[in-house]
């Protein structure tokens, strides 16, 4: 089966990307809004009987969601014998059980709308918390792709005498990773969230590597006050300018200045959301997972 290729808008980096990786036919539709705001949607390319892969990451996923729909929509109707979303940032995935009565789950509700018109799912490092496998609120084969090694490869070229710290145990996974995959000691700490932007992280035991360079990393960095938090930390233990590593760019309003003016050293971001940090790219890793 021929596959074809259909970049979102701001999915545009990823696909030049993913086609360095593989030769894919670009296939094009016409994506706009109509004065009120409503959205068109039209396939330009044939796509009878071929796989499509749709690339859109779901950062800011309200504004996405109904176009991607109404694509796959399309795409079904054109005669698409399978459709693959490649979205390397998984929206909905922190609000996984009810904290307070009467919230939505919007892990569960937004993978069960998802499951209901893409044939297969491809992310990257979804935040899997409670959860440990996209299945349990996946009804469609999903893949989640790990950064992992692509970061480990990273801070073994680029950065002097690293320790890696995690500023939660929800990032566990991936710091134990990436330390193990660079042969690099590491550290996690312990974090209270008390509101959107109110998180309180413990002060980290790093006094044998008074002389590391710090490397943080977390899978979002979206208000970036867990970062900020640590880096506070670090100063008053006089150690370097951290590098603070994210896998997701999400950046909320201010927080990219707002973690700059913090003291942070270099700050790196996986190209799963279009930024200008971005600088470590995972598109080999999401090619591996494309059948
Ligand atoms: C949540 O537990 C995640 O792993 C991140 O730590 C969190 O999303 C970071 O959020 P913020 O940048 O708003 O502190």
């Amino acid at each position: 089966m021929k596959t074809i290729v259909l970049a979102f808008p701001g999915n545009e980096h990823l696909a030049q990307a993913l086609a360095r990786q593989a030769q894919f036919t670009h296939g094009e539709f016409e994506f706009r809004r109509f004065p009120d705001g409503e959205t068109f949607i039209r396939v330009l390319s044939n796509v009878e009987g071929k796989q499509v892969l749709i690339l859109c990451t779901l950062d800011r996923p309200d504004d996405k969601f109904l176009p991607l729909y109404f694509l796959a929509k399309a795409l079904r109707e054109s005669g698409a014998e399978k459709i693959e979303l490649v979205s390397p940032y998984l929206a909905y995935m922190r609000q996984d059980k009810q904290f307070h009565s009467g919230e939505a789950v919007t892990s569960d509700a937004f993978a069960s709308l998802l499951s209901g018109f893409i044939d297969r799912l491809i992310t990257v490092d979804p935040h899997l918390h409670r959860r440990h496998h996209l299945s349990e609120i996946y009804s469609i084969p999903a893949v989640a792709v790990k950064a992992a090694d692509t970061i480990s490869k990273w801070i073994k070229s680029n950065v002097t005498n690293p320790i890696v710290i995690g500023p939660d145990e929800e990032s566990r996974q991936w710091v134990e990773a990436v330390a193990n995959g660079a042969g690099i000691p590491f550290e996690v700490l312990r974090k209270v969230r008390s509101g959107d932007r109110d998180v309180e992280v413990s002060i980290p035991q790093v006094d044998k590597y008074a002389k590391h360079t710090p490397v943080l990393i977390d899978d979002i960095i979206s208000t970036a006050h867990t970062m900020i938090e640590t880096i506070d930390h670090l100063k008053k233990l006089n150690m370097k300018p951290a590098t603070c590593i994210g896998v997701h760019a999400i950046f909320a309003g201010d927080a990219f200045n707002e973690l700059k003016r913090s003291g942070a050293g270099q700050i790196i971001t996986c190209n799963t959301i279009l930024h200008e940090t971005n600088g470590i790219d995972i598109s080999e890793a999401i090619m591996a997972a494309v059948v």
